[in-house]
Parts: structure tokens; sequence; C-alpha cells
């Protein structure tokens, strides 16, 4: 659709075109002439938008440090569930996953060899020597934020620990190759060598994905992309990283009883870090530290 260019921007910003997204818009059809797949203007967050998920995120945040000062070993995954309901719910937000096509908790609490989307259950009991990821996801005023850290459960194993360790070097290498005007392939490229390097693999299955105004938006964010393919990353686009990464082989499979939780194949550990990003003109900010 062609603008009038002293007509508002169709970002919603109540600016002029020619003051707000004109030159924006420019750049994305030149890179759609050249052959690149361009995004589409709903992914493009105006100010209002970022402000919006950056709430979210604000509160998606203290969920994860909520359970970060709690969580200790004896205690069940049912537990994790109630701390995270509470806290979200008492901060006037919902808690994603929440019967999220079926999903039957308030978060993902994957432990070990569970790749993820691990149920929480009174009967899973955090074991001193685990490795746990707490996957938190947030419903603010109609905005979404994504956000997942791992806990290491009393002493754990130098193996393990090398795995969480390596595992968010591997978030925040991929945050690194994001640059506006840059790829989706970047991220996935960066984050591919880092893991190849200490002699891991990555999930292939499950991808990180735009974030915003739905849970799950464009683009899908694979983890093993290549550099300079996939679609532009602009300024104003909102998108979680989040690699989950296996000491073993990459394969997977999903629990047939719950049709949920997915854990590594071959029964050896898997880690996964998670941020949402905000691309900016500049460069990429982490919206859930
Ligand atoms: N961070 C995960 C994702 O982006 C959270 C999944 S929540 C679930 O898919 F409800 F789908 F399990
Ligand atoms: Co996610």
């Amino acid at each position: 659709m062609e603008m009038g260019r002293n007509t508002r921007c169709w970002c919603g910003s109540g600016k002029k075109y020619k003051q707000c997204h004109e030159k924006f818009d420019e750049r994305l059809s030149q890179m759609a002439r050249e052959g690149h797949v361009i995004p589409d203007r709903s992914l493009i967050k105006n100010k209002a938008d970022i402000e919006g998920i950056k709430k979210s995120a604000k509160i998606n945040t203290g969920v994860l440090d909520h359970v970060a000062k709690h969580i200790h070993a004896g205690m069940s995954t049912a537990e994790i569930d109630q701390l995270v309901y509470d806290y979200t719910v008492s901060h006037g937000a919902i808690p994603a996953p929440l019967n999220y096509m079926g999903f039957p908790k308030s978060v993902c609490t994957s432990i070990n060899d569970e790749v993820c989307h691990g149920i929480p259950d009174e009967n899973i009991i955090l074991q001193e020597g685990d490795i746990v990821n707490v996957d938190v996801s947030t419903i603010f005023h109609g905005y979404y934020s994504d956000a997942s850290r791992m806990f290491m459960i009393g002493e754990v194993s130098e193996n393990a620990r090398r795995l969480v360790e390596v595992t968010k070097e591997c978030l925040e290498i991929g945050i690194q190759a994001i640059k506006p005007w840059g790829h989706v392939g970047d991220i996935g490229a960066a984050i591919m060598a880092h893991a190849k390097k200490n002699g891991y693999s990555v999930v292939i299955d499950f991808a990180g994905h735009g974030v915003g105004k739905e849970f799950h938006e464009d683009p899908i964010v694979s983890h093993v992309g290549k550099a300079d393919t996939g679609m532009v990353l602009a300024p104003g686009m909102v998108l979680t990283v989040e690699p989950m990464i296996n000491e073993g082989d990459y394969h997977l499979y999903i629990d047939a009883d719950n049709g949920w939780t997915s854990y590594t194949e071959d029964g050896k550990l898997s880690a996964q870090w998670e941020h949402t990003v905000l691309i900016t003109e500049k460069g990429v900010e982490i919206l859930t530290y």
C-alpha cells in the first residue's frame, strides 16, 4: 500500500509517514527487490507496543528472580508452578503457558534429559545434582514476554555444569550475532558454531520465535541457521532466542502420555537459556534482564 508522505504512519505512532517509517520502507523494499525475505508490517512494533512488551518482560523477569530465590533440592516442580502462578497473578498478569494449546500448568520445568516443555508435577522432586530449566512466559495487558534460565540443584557434575555454562554462552553469542538489517540465520549460525566447538549438538525440532502481541509470531528463529539467510531483522522486531543444547545427539522424542515433554533420545543431558530481545536501529536490546 502506498502512503501519502504527510499521512499518518502505518505503524500507529501517530507521526507523519515521512517522519516515521518512510526510509525504513524504502530500505526494506530495496532488500526485497534483491531477493531477501522481509518482515510483514504486523511484525514491526511501535513505541506503545515496545513499552507494553517491556512491562510484561519486567514481570517475567520478576517471576524468574522469585523462582531463583526459592528453588531448592527436595521441592516438587508443582511448587515451582505455584510460585510462578502466585507471583504472576499478584502482579496483574497471566502465565502464558496456562491452557495454551492444552498445556495444563503455568510454567515449563525440564530436568536433565528433558529438552523442553516439562510439566510441573507434585511427584517430580528436584534432586541434588539435577539441572533444571524453568521457562516462564507472561501476558500483561495483551503483551507477551518469554525467558528461561537453568538452575543447578546443589552440587552438580562437572559435565552438567559445563553444559549449562556453554548453553548460556550460546544464547549470548546468538544475541550478539543480531544486527539490524541482518538476517535471522545469523543467530543460528553463531549458536551452532559455538556448540560444535564445545562438542555439543543443537536441537533442531524447537526454535525461537517472534513475540509480542501473540505468544508465537514470525519469524521462526532456528538455532541452526546459515548466516545471511532467512528473514531480514528490521528495527522494531521482537523475538526470542532460546537455544536447546545437548550433551549428546540432537534427536528427541515426545512423551506419548502427556503429548508435551520432550526428551533426548540418547538420555543424555540437555540445557536451555532464553531471552526476549528487541531489534533497534543500533543493535539489539535484551528485554528480559
Ligand atoms: N518458551 C516456550 C516456547 O516458546 C514456552 C512454551 S510454553 C507451552 O514455546 F505452553 F507451550 F508449553
Ligand atoms: Co519461547
